[in-house]
């Protein structure tokens, strides 16, 4: 058994994992980072790809921001498409100037990843077997396996930001967690392909048909989604039914426009809303995945799980320099008032864009709502408030 000990250990080397190791190494806060996957498979995720202006601050705060601001594509609207028509919902003008920019995690994965790099301290991936000890008390370890040695290592806080199915959540004794959770009738069938995207600002489609969204993640590299059934198989679905159907969901203006070419990647994702309160357990912090998910519309989990690194490291830091255990308490506090903001507006626009039952007087009623929420300056300022993000 190797034994080591240091401040704080991070178990995930996701966004959140990294970005609040990072933050930690520039703070003065000795951190050991946990991975069990190969820094390979990290980095091949395909994810979503919008960040809040709030989420390219807290890259800027760390230094990670050089390709981003080099190869980010910054979006000054959002468009709606319904009944055959798109409108566009201008982000700056509602919202005092604030925008989101175009930006795939898998990118800044590369880029914090790259960043912690050069951090003296470690990262081991492909960590097997984590298990978190006594984070009830003040002295709690972990344990893994690597490369058939034993490690231990004692800490004085452990951050669980290792994604919806990590260790660290399901560490926590029942008794102790609440959880709360919804799940939709439907998944997201998502395409990537080699091909310009159809607009330079994203869509969102409210159709007969179901749900689409265009996004990009460069000019010459689009991401197409659409609403499927949640136990669709992606054999079931060809490149040319994908492309077929997508045109079928989005006004005829736009589904004329649409270039089409071969996958370079395919997949469905389910569609939740869940989250898990508090965030601390001792000397235990959830943050990002581990704590809450969002159905993808609006495009929040990563600007969450940045957020979540924003208070969980002034509550780190505050617990080092002032020894005050209560901020981590308030770190969960502070954390879970944005999460919930989002969760609400990520269930609303999931609600307010996808097609639930066959029930037509509901599909008109979401129509009406398209029509009242992008003709009114109220309606316009609501969703770009939301789009681009609650304040810290
Ligand atoms: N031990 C160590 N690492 C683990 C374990 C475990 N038992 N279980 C999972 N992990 C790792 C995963 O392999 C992954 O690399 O934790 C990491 C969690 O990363 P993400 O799932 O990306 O979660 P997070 O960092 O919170 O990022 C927020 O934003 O767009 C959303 O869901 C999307 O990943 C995204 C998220
Ligand atoms: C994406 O680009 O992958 C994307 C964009 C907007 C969303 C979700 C995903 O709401």
């Amino acid at each position: 058994m190797a034994y080591y000990s240091t401040q704080v250990v991070i178990i995930g080397a996701g966004p959140a994992g990294l970005a609040l190791a990072i933050k930690l190494d520039q703070l003065g806060v000795e951190n050991v980072v946990l991975e069990k996957r190969a820094k390979e498979y990290v980095l091949a995720r395909v994810r979503a790809g919008i960040l809040e202006q709030t989420s390219v601050d807290i890259l800027s705060s760390i230094g990670a921001d050089t390709r981003l601001n080099e190869e980010g594509i910054p979006h000054h609207g959002v468009q709606l498409a319904f009944d055959n028509t798109l409108t566009k919902i201008g982000l700056g003008v509602n919202t005092g100037g604030k925008i989101v920019t175009a930006y795939g995690q898998t990118e800044v994965t590369k880029d914090l990843c790259d960043l912690r790099a050069r951090s003296p301290n470690k990262t081991f991936y492909e960590a097997k077997d984590i298990s978190l000890h006594d984070f009830d008390t003040s002295a709690p370890s972990v344990t893994f396996n690597r490369d058939g040695k034993s490690y231990h290592i004692d800490c004085q806080i452990i951050a669980g930001c290792d994604g919806y199915h990590g260790v660290s959540r399901a560490s926590v004794p029942k008794g102790a967690i609440n959880i709360f959770e919804k799940s939709y009738p439907f998944g997201w069938l998502g395409l990537l392909a080699d091909v310009p995207p159809v607009s330079a600002e994203i869509i969102y489609a409210n159709a007969d048909r179901g749900f689409a969204l265009c996004s990009m993640r460069s000019w010459s590299r689009s991401r197409y989604y659409i609403q499927c059934k949640p136990d669709d198989d992606v054999k079931q679905w060809s490149d040319d039914m994908f492309w077929d159907e997508l045109r079928h969901r989005l006004p005829e203006a736009v589904a004329d426009k649409i270039q089409t070419g071969p996958s370079i990647e395919k997949s469905i994702a389910p569609l939740r809303s869940f989250v898990a309160e508090p965030l601390r357990f001792g000397r235990l912090v959830l943050a990002g995945d581990a704590a809450h998910i969002v159905p993808p519309t609006g495009a929040k989990g990563l600007n969450l799980a940045f957020s979540d690194i924003y208070y969980a490291s002034e509550a780190i830091a505050a617990f080092f320099d002032e020894k005050d255990e209560e901020a981590l308490s308030h770190y969960s506090e502070r954390a879970l008032k944005r999460v919930w903001k989002t969760q609400r507006f990520s269930w609303y626009l999931t609600n307010l864009t996808h097609r639930f039952t066959e029930d037509t007087f509901e599909q008109r009623v979401k129509e009406a709502e398209l029509g009242y929420v992008t003709s009114t300056p109220t309606g316009r300022q609501m969703i770009a408030e939301n789009y681009v993000g609650m304040p810290l």
